[in-house]
């Protein structure tokens, strides 16, 4: 059955690729009801620094818009839901909505969707009839416009339209909804957009009453005898997250759509509350972003759509202590004002939120196995990612061509880029940390002071896999599969 064996890898592959070209990404909401609110030539300092690459705006407020320009940051503006029942009864309405607040910004402020109104079923029923209208007419107005390939229109719902998301298999939309979630679901197939979905589990987790471990909430692992799985499909679901993502699919797919993706617009977790609110606190806020950006550019899906990853928006980038509602209301945010993070957190690959870079380099033990070391460089240069371009004959890191060499700067390059996302320096322990460069003439080891490489990659490309867990345990596999890799991307390229 060997045909079949490589049919199934070569598959495998064209998915793993397509994630690639797709990219996953973790964004962030910029809510603004804030009582000391940095300039918007700060906020984007900011967001540069912290190397955030997907950002929300709940408006179209002109001056963060300009100030976003030029940046190659990618931009989702907001109609906020006094907007909604207007643009939604009027085509011209919509039409000047989109010139002043998209098309004037266009294309040096990189704006690629609108979020009509904020959970509108949910906090504005009543606009609930027009909600369609409103989107349809915007995106008419981009198609005249020659921008529908640019800008996706969606409307970010809560979870709270899916009466019951667990088991995910069952889930539905509250089905008094199911008229306009049809039309919904409709035009985001019809104009190729995503689902706009809240999700969050702290709410999810405060909300059961005990029912669910807050280790389920927070990404940690479950002891197998806690494992949450789905009856039906008996599917692990290893986060709250997840089966709230996979609610969604479920309930999509009960209207009978499929392929839609579904993005993220907000999840989150406060790190301060009232004394009712014991579980708004610094330590699960850490571990819920922490383990929320990993679980993402991990790139896979929830357990029924493993090939759809799950894009996300945090919220949110700094406090809002102008909100209303409880202490825990006003504590979402992950930065400080002055740019300083809260807790540690790796938005990304970034070390400048937890400070200075460590500066260490991960290399090949010299007295490592030569087999293990050949794995290793096979894995990093292949699914690990490393660019292992310079160890080629010719280039600066050949020579010396021996496998400690070509090893170190591999793992030395995958580490760079992927430790901050839970990547290790191990390869089987053929491998160490090191303060010292390793740089030598025009070698230049990724994360020298003098290399181009040097701090990390953008989280859009920054994908599965994480940790060289899965060893390829056939050489020849794991070589063919780097070759269709590249063949593929050169595929893509000129497709
Ligand atoms: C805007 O973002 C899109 C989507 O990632 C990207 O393809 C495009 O190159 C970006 N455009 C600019 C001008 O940065
Ligand atoms: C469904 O939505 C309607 C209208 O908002 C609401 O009255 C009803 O309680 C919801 N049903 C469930 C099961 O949540
Ligand atoms: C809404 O859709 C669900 C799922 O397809 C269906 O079971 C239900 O009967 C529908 N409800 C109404 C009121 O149409
Ligand atoms: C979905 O399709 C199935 C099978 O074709 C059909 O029985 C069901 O009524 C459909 N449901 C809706 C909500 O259209
Ligand atoms: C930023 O602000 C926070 C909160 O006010 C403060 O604790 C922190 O020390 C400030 N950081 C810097 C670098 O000023
Ligand atoms: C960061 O690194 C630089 C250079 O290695 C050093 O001078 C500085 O003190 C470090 N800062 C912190 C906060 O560790
Ligand atoms: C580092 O780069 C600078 C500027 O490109 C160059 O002048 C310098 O010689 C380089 N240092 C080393 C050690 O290669
Ligand atoms: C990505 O995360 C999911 C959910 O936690 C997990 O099932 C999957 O194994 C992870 N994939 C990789 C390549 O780490």
């Amino acid at each position: 059955m060997v045909l079949k064996k490589w049919h199934g890898s070569v598959l495998l592959l064209l998915v793993s690729v397509f994630a690639n070209a797709l990219g996953a990404f973790v964004g962030i909401n910029i809510g603004t009801d804030v009582s000391t609110l940095p300039s918007e030539i700060n906020i984007v300092a900011i967001l540069k620094a912290h190397q955030i690459t997907h950002v929300r705006l709940y408006d179209a407020d002109s001056r963060l818009l300009k100030a976003l320009s030029n940046t190659g940051i990618e931009v989702m503006v907001g109609v906020t839901n006094e907007e909604v029942l207007g643009i939604g009864e009027s085509p011209s309405a919509a039409a000047a909505w989109v010139n002043k607040n998209v098309a004037a910004y266009l294309p040096s402020t990189n704006i690629t969707a609108i979020a009509v109104g904020s959970e509108v079923l949910t906090s504005i029923p009543n606009v609930a009839p027009v909600l369609v209208s409103a989107m349809n007419y915007l995106h008419k107005t981009l198609v005249a416009a020659d921008l529908n390939f640019q800008v996706k229109v969606s409307t970010p719902q809560s979870l709270d339209i899916i009466p019951k998301p667990f088991p995910p298999s069952t889930a539905t939309f509250n089905s008094s909804w199911n008229s306009t979630i049809y039309k919904l679901l409709q035009f985001l197939k019809n104009t190729n957009s995503y689902y706009m979905l809240n999700a969050y589990p702290y709410y999810g987790y405060t909300k059961g009453d005990g029912i669910f471990p807050i280790d389920y909430a927070l990404f940690r692992p479950l002891p197998s005898v806690k494992q949450i799985v789905d009856p039906n499909t008996l599917f692990h679901y290893s986060s709250m997250f997840d089966a709230m993502v996979d609610a969604t699919y479920y309930s999509i797919e009960a209207l009978n759509f499929s392929g839609i993706p579904i993005v993220v617009t907000e999840t989150g977790w406060p790190w301060f509350g009232g004394s009712n609110e014991p579980d708004a606190n610094v330590e699960n806020a850490e571990s819920f972003n922490n383990n929320l950006i990993r679980r993402v550019l991990n790139g896979s899906g929830p357990p029924s759509q493993p090939t759809f990853p799950i894009n996300t928006y945090i919220y949110e980038l700094f406090n809002e202590d102008k909100r209303p509602g409880p202490v825990s209301e006003k504590n979402w945010g992950v930065l400080y004002t002055n740019g300083s993070a809260v807790y540690p957190l790796n938005l990304g690959t970034s070390n400048q939120i937890t400070g200075n870079s460590s500066s260490l380099f991960c290399v090949a033990k010299t007295d490592a196995d030569s087999d293990k070391l050949q794995e290793g460089l096979n894995w990093a240069c292949g699914q690990g990612q490393a660019n292992c371009k310079a160890i080629q004959r010719g280039q600066p890191c050949f020579l010396p061509d021996n496998l400690v060499n070509h090893a170190s700067y591999a793992y030395n390059d995958y580490y760079q880029k992927m430790h901050s996302v839970g990547g290790t320096c191990d390869f089987d322990g053929t491998a160490m940390t090191t303060a010292a460069d390793p740089s030598y003439g025009s070698c230049k080891f990724a994360g020298s002071s003098n290399s181009s490489t040097s701090g990390g990659i953008s989280p859009t490309v920054a994908l599965s896999p994480v940790s060289p867990g899965a060893w390829s345990s056939n050489l020849e596999v794991s070589r063919l599969q780097f070759l269709i890799t590249a063949v593929l991307f050169v595929a893509l390229m000129f497709s």
